[in-house]
């Protein structure tokens, strides 16, 4: 049995301890905003924050994530300013990317409240969107920044 901290509750789950934190949370949480794209850590659909740092949930094993706080995008508040700058700029077309996209942009906005344009396309660069919004991520990431002037935003 594992024990886990997710979005501040705290889970026993019945899983193998080696399994991907990925599957342990879509399938065993039903937290299915954290998607599966590449499964080995190349596309950033799965991240998630362990301790308020941005990883790849799908190459941690979920032994591995025992007596850390893990958030996904459903314990990210609704009134966040990454998730409200995004419905301002509008930035999803398909949307599957977008849930790992915003936990990196969230996590890069706790560690970096400021960032340059450089550092916020080194911080993103590991997400990958097939849709190729990156022009609205960065734009939606300045603005949750406070570097664009928006409305309520
Ligand atoms: S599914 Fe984890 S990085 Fe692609
Ligand atoms: S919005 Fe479609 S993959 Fe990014």
């Amino acid at each position: 049995m594992l024990s886990l901290d997710v979005n501040g509750k705290p889970y026993q789950v019945d899983a193998d301890a080696d399994t991907p934190l990925l599957w342990v949370l879509r399938e065993h949480l039903q937290l299915t905003g954290t998607k599966f794209g590449c499964g080995i850590g190349m596309c950033g659909a799965c991240t998630v924050h362990v301790d308020g740092k941005a990883e790849r949930s799908c190459q941690i094993p979920a032994w591995k994530a025992q007596g850390q706080k893990i958030t996904t995008i459903e314990g990210l508040p609704e009134d966040h300013p990454v998730k409200v700058a995004w419905i301002q700029e509008q930035v999803p077309q398909c949307g599957y990317c977008q849930c790992g996209q915003i936990m990196e942009a969230s996590a890069l906005l706790a560690a970096n409240p400021r960032p340059t344009d450089d550092q916020i396309v080194d911080a993103m660069e590991g997400n990958v969107c097939r849709c190729g919004t990156y022009p609205r991520i960065k734009q939606a990431i300045r603005r949750a920044a406070g570097a664009v002037p928006g409305k309520g935003g």
